[in-house]
């Protein structure tokens, strides 16, 4: 035996008693069907693996005691809004603001084969989902007369189709040395009994790690080497999904900042006690977000004096984090939380299948458990109609037409 073959030997046997110990002895198996060179290449993409994930004890997290948290509602904004957004303009004019767009989703239910902002939703001419978000921030830096830093977080399926995207439209007439573009970490997916999946011929099936490890992301990705040396002090994070999306918005800046909180998020009044939405409170006391399906039916329908909901306001993927405590986070183990989804692999017989229904489940950490690290948050109230158009799904809800219909009613032509 060569010195090269002793060496794939013990990084097999390695690697196999732990993938056995974690009940994946299917891949073991598997990789006695390759030659050596394509053992050696499945070895290595497996070593740079987490497979802590697939750990039983690395379960969903349990939750805490929730009770109701109040937002700056709308009345009290309009009351302060010029005095918020000379706040916030003057961050924004400092450099003390950046935006990060969460990019790196599959976007499975609305089912796309590229990077959903750059998804056409335009009717008489193109516009494009990132398009939307570019006008949006535009509008700010117009009004600051300075540019804010963007970082876009892609996978690594679409970093590079994301990043010739926005060449090829000339970074939709934004100031292209104030965009960079980061990939997140993948992690791997399962079957439904917990087997690790293979995604082509010696190759595991992995995903995007979800919208929570953006900060970690851009630390491993060398990005918080620079922001630390810049004057940036808050991060606006949001999804690439909301084409109404209100980004680095100087009322909301000035709101956070004034009130001494370390985050904001922007929440809307639930339309009604079962509306599908993560609401925004305090569990054990520090903010958080509930899930509709983990409140109980007392909790959906608790109502305050004033006949409101008392779990009333529901989050949209719009945060404002200071950065100096989002470096705190950067030592805690976020949970991760399981998602059934679509997700493309390859069969026994080596065919690629891409499922129409979900059929394995993907590993996420979520930009809401971010939330909880801090010591508080102002929840900050916008009208639905006006911010909030999100594209999820092919049809009904939350769809391409549903947002058409309400960039249409907020003047913006198709
Ligand atoms: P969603 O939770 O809607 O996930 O993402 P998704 O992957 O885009 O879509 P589905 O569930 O497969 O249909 C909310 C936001 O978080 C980003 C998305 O790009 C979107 O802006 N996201 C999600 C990431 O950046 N990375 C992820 O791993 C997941």
């Amino acid at each position: 035996m060569t010195q090269q073959q002793e060496n794939l030997t013990a990084k097999k046997q390695r690697i196999c008693q732990r993938l056995s110990a974690l009940g994946q002895a299917h891949i073991c198996a598997y990789l006695e069907q390759l030659s050596e060179a394509e053992q050696d290449a499945m070895l290595r993409q497996i070593d740079t693996l987490d497979l802590s994930i697939l750990d039983p004890e690395c379960a969903d997290e349990q939750r805490g005691v929730f009770t109701p948290l109040y937002a700056t509602t709308l009345e009290e904004i309009d009351r302060n809004r010029s005095r918020f957004t000379e706040a916030g303009l003057a961050a924004i004019r400092a450099g003390k603001v950046g935006a990060v767009l969460l990019g790196g989703g599959q976007g499975t239910r609305l089912g796309c084969e590229h990077a959903k902002g750059m998804v056409d939703i335009g009717i008489t001419r193109e516009l494009f989902i990132f398009e939307c978000l570019m006008n949006n921030l535009r509008r700010v830096t117009e009004q600051a007369g300075a540019y804010i830093p963007l970082f876009i977080m892609t996978s690594v399926e679409n970093h590079d189709e994301t990043e010739a995207f926005f060449a090829e439209k000339n970074y939709f007439g934004y100031s292209k040395e104030h965009i960079r573009f980061f990939r997140q970490e993948q992690l791997p997916t399962v079957d439904p009994e917990g087997r690790l999946m293979l995604s082509a011929p010696g190759i595991i099936s992995t995903a995007p790690n979800g919208n929570g490890g953006w900060y970690a992301s851009m630390e491993n990705t060398g990005l918080l080497h620079e922001l630390r040396q810049s004057s940036i002090e808050w991060l606006n994070v949001f999804a690439v999904d909301n084409v109404l999306q209100s980004i680095a918005d100087p009322c909301f800046i000035g709101a956070v900042i004034e009130s001494g909180h370390v985050s904001g998020a922007k929440v809307v009044a639930k339309a009604d006690p079962d509306e599908k939405v993560g609401v925004l409170c305090l569990e054990d006391g520090r903010p958080s977000i509930v899930e509709y399906y983990e409140m109980t039916e007392e909790m959906r329908t608790l109502r305050e004096p004033d006949g409101n909901l008392s779990y009333r306001f529901g989050v949209i993927l719009n945060y404002l984090f200071r950065v100096d405590q989002l470096e705190e986070t950067l030592n805690c183990k976020m949970p991760l939380h399981k998602v059934f989804k679509k997700i493309r692999y390859m069969d026994e017989s080596g065919n690629t299948v891409r499922p129409e229904a979900p059929n394995a489940y993907k590993f996420e950490t979520l930009a809401l458990d971010l939330v909880k690290l801090q010591k508080n948050c102002l929840a900050y109230e916008v009208e639905r109609e006006k911010e909030f158009a999100p594209i999820k799904n092919k049809t009904g809800v939350d769809s391409v037409d549903t947002a058409r219909e309400l960039l249409r009613r907020n003047g913006i032509m198709l």
